[in-house]
């Protein structure tokens, strides 16, 4: 099938290579001329593991390109998704103004039937909007469906996530655009969940709020556990051994970062509010999340005492492992944390370094996890890269001042650690 997909960001490129991959036609659009003048140089604006590969692979088969006109698009497919950012504003609502302009933009051009699908994660009743919209702006009064598909993939796994997806969510009105929708994601080979555009649209939100909700719950649980000697880890793996909780999304530590969590919990909570619902318990959740970094600088103030003009060494920079990605990360929030507590510190991240200087200053960006132990009088693990489980921690230890660990993301194995000699701290274990 011929399909376009406008934003070429984290989701949409990913979705649209997956959807090359498969063997659609796919035309990936962007209104970042620099963006789409790199992708079709062969450059790769994100780290996604396995993504440059199915990139350069779909250019050459022909499946997959790339331009900043949406005519282009719309004229060349038979289905155009819409994967543009849908920011927080400063009460929590969403901005939609990317999602409206957007949508003026394809009624602009629109000259025959097409489907219009949103893939951005939108709160509840922006379908009927973008819908509104769009027949408010064509002056062709072409036909068209709107759908709602949201996007469930990881960032650091999504090509994985997309290419073998739980389920598939379809949000339509009426049964034109149903057959076309499901066609074009027939070879995923998952189940498919037909349902209304609103229900759609909300499955986003709630399914997104109760990830969030359950990595709350296990830091809740983790403060009990550091009260009462108890391990967070055990009582997870306990936990969620029974099927109706599963394991998933239990392991505690700094808290969820990144440009989803945060912002849909607080839209989610938005959106109740307008509705007259309010959902007091996403307060609770995130309140817990907030706590997460309180506590942690509690931790190391308590051992390492005053931290001005201290040296600290934190491993990660990312919102999780695997990505590249800095936006409203955790380990950056520390980071802010600790310089404003007069520390002097140094990191490093595997992929994260260079998006990390867009959200961060004052800190020294060291060229490899080994550099960070120079000097270092405590090392804060922030991200959970598995590389960092990996570090020589034992030879490691010889190039700190103070051989201290405050593991942020239980990533490390307590015991080895302490063999080496380290004093480990790490989130209710
Ligand atoms: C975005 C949203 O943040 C998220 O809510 C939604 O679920 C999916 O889309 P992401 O892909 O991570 O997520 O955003 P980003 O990586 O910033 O990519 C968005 C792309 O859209 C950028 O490349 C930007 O240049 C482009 N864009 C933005 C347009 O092409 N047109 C616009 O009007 C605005
Ligand atoms: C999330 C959803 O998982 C995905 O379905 C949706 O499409 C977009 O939002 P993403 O933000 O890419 O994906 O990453 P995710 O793996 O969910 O992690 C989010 C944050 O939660 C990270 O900061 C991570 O470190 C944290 N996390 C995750 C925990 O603290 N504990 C966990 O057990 C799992």
């Amino acid at each position: 099938m011929k399909l376009s997909i406008i934003g070429s960001g984290y989701v949409g490129l990913v979705t649209g290579t997956c959807f090359a991959e498969v063997g659609h036609h796919v035309t990936c659009i962007d209104n970042n001329k620099e963006k789409i003048k790199q992708l079709r140089e062969g450059h790769i604006p994100i780290y996604e593991p396995g993504l440059e590969d199915l990139i350069k692979s779909n250019v050459a088969n022909g499946r997959l390109k790339f331009t900043d006109s949406i005519k282009e698009g719309v004229d060349d497919s038979e289905v155009v998704f819409i994967a543009v950012p849908t920011p927080p504003q400063p009460d929590g609502s969403v901005d939609l103004t990317y999602i409206e302009g957007v949508a003026r933009e394809i009624a602009g051009v629109l000259t025959g039937y097409r489907i219009i699908v949103d893939k951005s994660t939108v709160p509840v009743k922006t379908g009927e909007k973008v819908a509104e919209t769009i027949a408010r702006y064509n002056k062709a009064k072409a036909d068209f469906d709107v759908v709602s598909n949201p996007e469930f993939l990881r960032e650091g796994c999504a090509v994985a996530d997309l290419m073998n997806p739980d389920r598939v969510v379809i949000g339509v009105k009426g049964e034109r655009p149903v057959a076309t929708m499901k066609k074009i994601y027939e070879p995923f080979h998952a189940p498919i969940y037909i349902t209304d555009i609103n229900s759609a649209e909300l499955i986003k939100h709630a399914a997104n709020s109760f990830l969030a909700l359950k990595i709350s719950y296990i830091n809740a649980v983790a403060a009990i556990c550091e009260a009462s000697g108890a391990n967070v880890d055990e009582v997870a793996d306990g936990m969620g051994a029974d099927k109706r909780i599963g394991r998933a999304f239990l392991n505690a530590g700094l808290g969820y970062g990144g440009s989803c969590f945060p912002k849909d919990i607080k839209a989610f909570i938005n959106i109740s509010e307008q509705l007259g619902s309010p959902f007091n318990l996403l307060k609770e959740v995130e309140h817990i999340n907030e706590q997460q970094i309180d506590r942690f600088m509690k931790k190391i103030r308590d051992k390492l005492w005053v931290l001005k003009e201290k040296n600290i060494g934190v491993l990660g920079l990312a919102f999780k492992g695997d990505t590249d990605d800095c936006r409203s990360s955790v380990a950056i929030a520390l980071c802010k944390r600790l310089v404003a507590e007069g520390a002097k510190v140094r990191a490093y991240d595997p992929q994260g370094m260079e998006k990390a200087k867009n959200e961060i200053s004052g800190i020294e960006i060291c060229s490899s996890a080994e550099d960070v132990f120079n000097g270092a009088e405590a090392i804060v693990v922030a991200t959970e890269w598995k590389e960092f489980r990996a570090l020589p921690w034992g030879s490691l230890k010889d190039k700190m001042v103070t051989p201290l660990v405050f593991d942020g993301r239980n990533l490390l194995d307590v015991k080895t650690l302490r063999g080496f000699g380290y004093t480990y701290f790490g989130v209710g274990r």
